[in-house]
């Protein structure tokens, strides 16, 4: 498998958890944070931004508008697969708690808290995400439709082992939903399981959504389109990381310059996220040296991995996890995966 410099490697952990106002020193130090994260990405060869700047309000919502794309299956795939078998997973483990990596707007996480509920648990509900803003609105809103379920949103970078597990009512389910793990390159991955796993009991399980390569129901040109929508939603989400930088740190990106393109990488077995520069423009921002873009270069902004089940329990076995359950769509485009830690 190929190991590249991702997610895993040199961007530091830019939130914590905690209470979710964040004072102006800790605005100021994730200002700092992003803008060094911007100065080591555009150091590299391609150059590249770290995804977690995607999520901003703006961002947030735009990735919203992407999973009600029709060219956007993996969203509404999940759903069902969620909806057909989660009375089924929470019969088998009866979990107490969910804890929700990378919540966004938490609408599939209904279709889990229902079936906890309808398990008769008063569940507790642990939503984590770094867009702090969003996950507020989320919380709050969920707060209305579910008056009784003990809600504790964590700001926090999903990379970090969930230490927070220890004092949460179990056994814990750990949902990774949406295709996030494959954001993560194959060692980013691995850490990420790993924390995961470090922090789990033997009654905890992880639920994870994973896309699927091209093969037998699925092709290449499937897969392409769900990124390369004809509304242009993903062009805009992806060139909202620039206005990001824009606004959050004073950068100088110039949107016009940059057009989106998402290419499948056969190879590596991955989507990925590119900014094409279509003419030369210059980078500036505080404190940076003013960075140089060449038409025809690219920034990669996001990759995202597809797997088969050989290559998920390769990523398990090396987390000390264990495949349990793979619930593939009958399209054999989507699979769900319940992962239990290896005894
Ligand atoms: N987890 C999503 C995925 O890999 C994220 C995503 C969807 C995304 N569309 C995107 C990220 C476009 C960047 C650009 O499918």
């Amino acid at each position: 498998m190929a190991s590249e410099p991702w997610e895993g490697e040199a961007i530091s952990p830019s939130s914590k958890a905690g209470p979710l106002e964040l004072d102006d020193d800790a605005k100021r130090a994730d200002r700092a944070r992003m803008l060094a994260d911007l100065r080591w990405g555009l150091a590299q060869n391609p150059k590249r931004l770290s995804s977690k700047y995607f999520y901003d309000t703006r961002g947030s919502e735009l990735f919203e508008d992407i999973t009600r794309l029709e060219e956007y299956y993996l969203t509404r795939t999940e759903r069902g697969l969620l909806a057909e078998n989660a009375d089924g997973w929470m019969e088998a483990f009866a979990p107490k708690t969910l804890v929700e990596l990378g919540a966004g707007s938490a609408r599939k996480t209904r279709i889990l808290l229902d079936a906890m509920i309808h398990k008769g648990a008063s569940p507790r509900y642990v939503p984590v995400d770094v867009a702090g803003d969003f996950l507020e609105e989320v919380a709050s809103e969920l707060s209305v439709e579910y008056p009784t379920l003990d809600i504790t949103p964590v700001v926090r970078d999903i990379t970090l082992p969930p230490t927070f597990r220890e004092g949460l009512p179990g056994p814990v389910l750990m949902a990774l939903l949406g295709s996030t793990l494959g954001n993560f390159d194959p060692p980013a991955a691995i850490d990420l399981l790993s924390g995961v796993r470090s922090v789990m009991e033997p009654g905890d399980r992880l639920l994870l959504g994973v896309d699927l390569r091209p093969g037998a129901g699925k092709s290449q040109r499937t897969l392409e389109r769900a990124y390369n929508d004809a509304l242009g939603v993903t062009s805009q989400f992806n060139l909202n990381i620039l206005d990001n930088f824009n606004r959050q740190v004073g950068a100088t990106f110039d949107r016009d310059a940059f057009e989106h393109r998402a290419p499948y990488n056969a190879e590596l077995g991955r989507m990925e996220m590119h900014l094409v520069v279509n003419r030369d423009t210059v980078v500036q921002a505080p404190g940076l040296a003013p960075v140089s873009f060449e038409t025809g270069e690219h920034i990669l902004t996001e990759i995202s991995c597809k797997y088969d089940r050989p290559t998920i329990d390769a990523l398990f076995e090396k987390a000390s996890l264990v495949v349990e359950t793979w619930v593939p769509d009958s399209a054999g485009r989507y699979a769900m995966v319940v992962g239990a830690p290896q005894a």
